[in-house]
């Protein structure tokens, strides 16, 4: 497993652009087996994430290459309609596949995608909402198999907004007769980008971005060119490595109306954030004040996915920040590795009080899920002499080239190949 070795206390200053989201294009790369046809998706990023993607594409039989950030899918030859277990255990969000296996083939076997380094992920809300659509779902030797003769147009309530689910329904609904509606849906920036994509095929999606989805079945879709949004978590990851060296950063191809909640959380802890239509400028103040109180929530809230960065930024700050980690049930792995650096830290269920301390100090970690990995980087960055980070291939899933762009910035990182 790679390790990277970061020399702490210098100031990032510079200018990057941001990569292609994970969390958009895995949905759009499910999507690309809905249409039989030849796809090209731009702005695709050089992740893990998306090589097991492009593992499980092949497996169902389509051809599919990515070469400088673009992905050609050709699901003409598709002839598989199942997902093995190796493939989903790399990927737990490979369940995003069901719908559009189910769409195109009328059936999906995918094995249990099990829970991960963040929590149980259960799919009781995917399953629940394919049954009422008509999918038959019976579950055997740890394979989830679906089947449906004919899927109805039905009005699906989500009991939470799963960002998965509303993605799963969406997929499954593109060929449904009638109109399905999803009430409660996820309002992600990445489920507006599927609904793009989906349209841009020739589909009938409409609403995305609020809670309420409609999807007006078609007959079938074309063959797509699209260009997938910018990752809004990895321009965040970023900021806060700018933030925490007390350094100035441009993060160019940002949305920066998807980043809001994070912006606003970073002038509170002493930054001055200046956005113009697509670039964000961080400049750090005299000292790191803390933020109040950091409740992660379901978007347009403060995102779950950029909580354990900012938990690093808050390990430094002059006073107290207090965390709430409302979306998953285990998502605090980074604090046992953070107090290693020196951080002050204490948690009890999903609420964890961070006290500031004056400055952090290297040490030997290991990253333990994609964005507590990132967390370790940041603060190494930030911590008094070298750190050593383990798990490499966590923080590979997410982020392009972490080493590489930070280099960029003047950090002193590199990375030791196992
Ligand atoms: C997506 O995961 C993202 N992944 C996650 O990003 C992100 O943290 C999450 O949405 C929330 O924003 C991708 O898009 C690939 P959910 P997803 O369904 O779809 C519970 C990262 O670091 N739930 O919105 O799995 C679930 O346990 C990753 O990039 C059910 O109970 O998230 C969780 O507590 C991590 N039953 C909550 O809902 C279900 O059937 C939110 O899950 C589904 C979900």
């Amino acid at each position: 497993m790679d390790k990277l070795t970061v020399t702490g206390g210098r100031r990032l200053e510079g200018q990057l652009r941001v990569h292609g989201s994970k969390n958009a294009v895995l949905p759009v790369i499910a999507a690309t087996v809905l249409n039989g046809g030849k796809n090209v998706i731009r702005n695709c990023p050089n992740i893990k994430d998306v090589y097991s993607s492009i593992e499980i594409l092949r497996y169902l039989g389509c051809e599919a290459e990515l070469k400088d950030n673009v992905l050609t899918v050709d699901s003409t030859q598709m002839t598989g309609d199942t997902i093995a277990e190796e493939l989903m255990r790399k990927m737990r969000s490979s369940i995003i596949f069901m719908g559009a296996i189910l769409s195109r083939c009328g059936k999906a076997k995918i094995s249990m995608p099990g829970g991960c380094e963040i929590g149980l992920r259960p799919i009781d809300l995917h399953m629940r909402a394919l049954k009422q659509m008509g999918v038959k779902i019976s579950e055997s030797h740890g394979y989830i198999h679906c089947s449906a003769d004919k899927l109805s147009a039905e009005e699906i309530h989500l009991e939470f907004p799963s960002v998965g689910a509303t993605e799963n329904i969406m997929l499954a609904s593109v060929f449904v007769k009638g109109s399905t509606i999803i009430t409660n849906a996820a309002r992600e920036p990445e489920i507006v980008d599927l609904q793009d994509c989906l349209n841009a095929m020739g589909a009938r999606v409409s609403g995305a971005g609020g809670s309420v989805i409609r999807i007006d079945g078609v007959e079938k879709l074309h063959d797509v060119q699209y260009t997938v949004m910018p990752d809004r978590i990895v321009a965040g990851t970023y900021l806060v490595c700018a933030a925490i060296t007390k350094g100035s950063v441009i993060v160019d191809g940002v949305r920066p109306d998807h980043i809001e909640a994070m912006l606003s959380v970073l002038r509170e802890m002493g930054s001055s954030v200046y956005v113009s239509t697509n670039s964000v400028v961080c400049i750090p103040g005299k000292t790191i004040k803390p933020a109040d109180y950091i409740r992660t929530m379901p978007y347009p809230g403060f995102p779950t996915d950029i909580q354990a960065p900012f938990m690093a930024l808050a390990s430094v700050a002059q006073g107290t920040t207090i965390f709430a980690e409302n979306i998953f049930e285990s998502r605090y792995k980074h604090v046992q590795e953070l107090l290693r650096m020196g951080a002050d830290i204490k948690t009890d269920g999903r609420v964890a009080v961070v006290r500031g301390v004056n400055k952090l100090t290297g040490a030997n970690v290991a990253a333990g899920d994609l964005r507590g990995g990132a967390a370790l980087v940041a603060a190494a960055l930030a911590a008094e002499g070298v750190s050593e980070i383990g798990n490499v291939e966590y923080i590979d899933r997410g982020y392009e080239n972490i080493e590489k762009n930070l280099s960029l910035l003047g950090a002193k990182i590199k990375r030791v190949k196992s």
